[in-house]
């Protein structure tokens, strides 16, 4: 078993140098003649280009995803090494059913790759059922065997189910930078717990660490969780890791083309959506649009990045950041508001929870800490409309937040000069529960870190203020661009600028950064309670020895009164 690294200063890697890689083993350069990105065609109307393509069709990296109503509809997607001719899928009902694929491709801005993938959406299926497909293609080498699995629709109404969650999970692989064996007992762990559909929080797979090959570093993480995906939907929100250099102006196509996700109605399709369960509203965001952070594609120097000559791009200079804070110019925050405030007045839904990758409230000491960017922009709107959970990943490590409403004002501190700073200091409602009694989170917000899925740089050292003993986190409230660093034609980025205590930290992981969330949801009788019980399994051992032990850490209990007991409908 491969032996952790010890995490660099800047815990989430965002300051791992960028070398220019090799090409690998899955790499191959085509010619500019598919480089529609993003160009969304029926493959069956490709005609000659099909015909021509006789390359290998068979399905691979296939995963599920919620459609529009997770309760009747599945999208199945899946990436094939060459063009799939007539890329379906089968779905066994009653009857049996054939579903045609869309294709969407993109063209790795750096090594000239291009992308197939395929999505079939499936529709108007039965709530709370077993379906088993398969998916295929003309030029499908398993086509007498093709793949197959089952998923099931979510229930409709109040109804109990489970989720489970982490984020940064990258791949088995240990050929990519922060990728380890943990990863593929990750995916393990979530078919352990048999979830109806799993949440994956962000930092998928580090395909930008290995700039020349980011391709070949999806494959190997979309066939890592095929294991898991095909069986239920892993539904993801995009983390630092995911903006890549050459692939779109925000560096998403990648992410973007290899996945379907619930229509957001903004010109930013894919990267922040709503999907109801039960009585559970969940919210996937880009926090990267709000946050202080500069975390993306970075070329530390001192070569440029060189794409390949197919690309048509040019070489990417030393101390170049794909930094876009900003950049939906307020669209996710309206739409943020918008639907927070339609599920204000729908009485089926008990609870929200929220997804995103970046951290309101992290105390790791070697990770990147919490962001401002999220306390100014989201934070209080998670109060005025009650939102009552936030799962993240970023910080390699375990941590719970108590119950936060609102802030305390000018309590941070510089942490160069010791000079006040307004970190906005998240304010806890409660600050003990030593009867392990339920939290009532219709008074606060409970943010969880979940991001020690399996990638190679667990983070679970948090800070204490030297002083007091007391739980101390370091806060980043403004952007931290590349700056020249000491070796030369190099470039480097400050850590967090201030410091507060974390007198809204709860719970710390310090044995292991590595594990699991896995929610229930009890939907509760009319006129009563609803539950959520969290159960979070470490992998104790991990951060030195990848283990398929996953152990029970802590179990905490949310519950509150149903909406429709508070306020009936009608
Ligand atoms: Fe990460
Ligand atoms: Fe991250």
């Amino acid at each position: 078993m491969a032996k952790r690294r010890t995490p660099k200063k800047s815990g989430d890697a965002a300051s791992d140098r960028i070398a220019p890689g090799r090409i690998s083993r899955r790499t191959f350069v085509t010619g500019a003649g598919l480089s529609g990105l993003l160009g969304a065609a029926s493959s069956r109307g490709l005609g000659a280009a099909a015909a021509a393509s006789s390359a290998d069709g068979t399905p691979e990296q296939i995963h599920l995803t919620w459609g529009e109503d997770p309760a009747s509809s599945v999208c199945i997607s899946w990436v094939s090494a060459a063009q799939g001719q007539n890329p379906r899928v089968h779905l066994m009902q009653s009857a049996s059913r054939t579903v045609h694929a869309v294709q969407r491709t993109y063209t790795d801005g750096i090594n000239g790759q291009t992308v197939f993938t395929y999505h079939a959406i499936l529709t108007g299926l039965e709530a709370d059922t077993e379906f088993r497909y398969s998916v295929t293609a003309d030029n499908d080498r398993n086509r007498a065997r093709p793949y197959g699995a089952a998923f099931k629709t979510a229930p409709k109404g109040r109804a109990p189910f489970r989720f489970t969650s982490y984020g940064d999970l990258a791949t088995p692989n240990t050929a990519w930078a922060l990728s380890s064996p943990q990863s593929a007992f990750a995916v393990k762990a979530v078919e352990r717990f048999q979830p109806l559909f799993h949440l994956l929080n962000g930092d998928l797979c580090y395909a930008n660490l290995n700039p020349t090959a980011q391709p070949s570093v999806w494959a190997d993480f979309g066939n890592n969780v095929q294991a898991s995906a095909s069986r239920r939907p892993w539904m993801p929100c995009p983390g630092n890791h995911e903006i890549e250099f050459g692939n779109g102006a925000q560096g998403f196509n990648s992410y973007l083309t290899r996945y379907t996700l619930p229509s957001n109605g903004t010109t930013f399709p894919g990267l922040w959506y709503r999907f109801k369960v039960g009585s559970v509203l969940f919210i996937s965001l880009s926090a990267d649009d709000v946050i202080y952070q500069d975390s993306g594609a970075f070329v530390t120097g001192p070569l440029p990045l060189q794409p390949s000559p197919s690309t048509g791009n040019p070489p990417i200079a030393p101390g170049t950041s794909l930094y876009i804070r900003g950049y939906s110019a307020g669209a996710q925050t309206r739409w943020l508001e918008n639907t927070l405030a339609a599920a204000s007045g729908d009485n089926t839904v008990d609870w929200i929870i929220v997804q995103m990758h970046q951290d309101a409230l992290s105390s790791s000491k070697n990770g990147n800490g919490s962001d401002k960017g999220i306390r100014e922009a989201w934070l209080p709107l998670f109060d005025q409309y009650g939102v009552d959970l936030v799962i993240c990943g970023h910080d390699h490590d375990y941590e719970r937040s108590w119950p936060v409403r609102g802030c305390n004002r000018d309590v941070g501190r510089d942490a160069a000069s010791g000079a006040v700073v307004d970190t906005l200091q998240p304010k806890p409602v409660v600050t003990s529960n030593p009867a392990n009694a339920p939290f009532d989170t219709s008074i606060g917000t409970i943010h969880f870190i979940l991001g020690g899925g399996g990638t190679n740089a667990p983070l679970d050292a948090y800070g204490v203020n030297p002083e007091s003993g007391a739980p101390q986190a370091r806060v980043i409230t403004k952007h931290n661009r590349p700056l020249p660093a000491k070796a030369p034609g190099t470039f480097g980025k400050a850590g967090a600028d201030a410091l507060e205590d974390a007198v809204w930290s709860a719970r710390r992981d310090t044995s292991t950064g590595y594990g699991i969330g896995v929610f229930d949801l009890d939907p509760g009788a009319p006129g009563g309670k609803t539950s959520i019980t969290i159960s979070y399994y470490h992998a104790l051992g991990a951060d030195s020895t990848a283990t398929s032990n996953y152990e029970l850490f802590e179990t905490v209990v949310l519950a509150k009164a149903r909406r429709d007991t508070l306020r009936p409908a009608g």
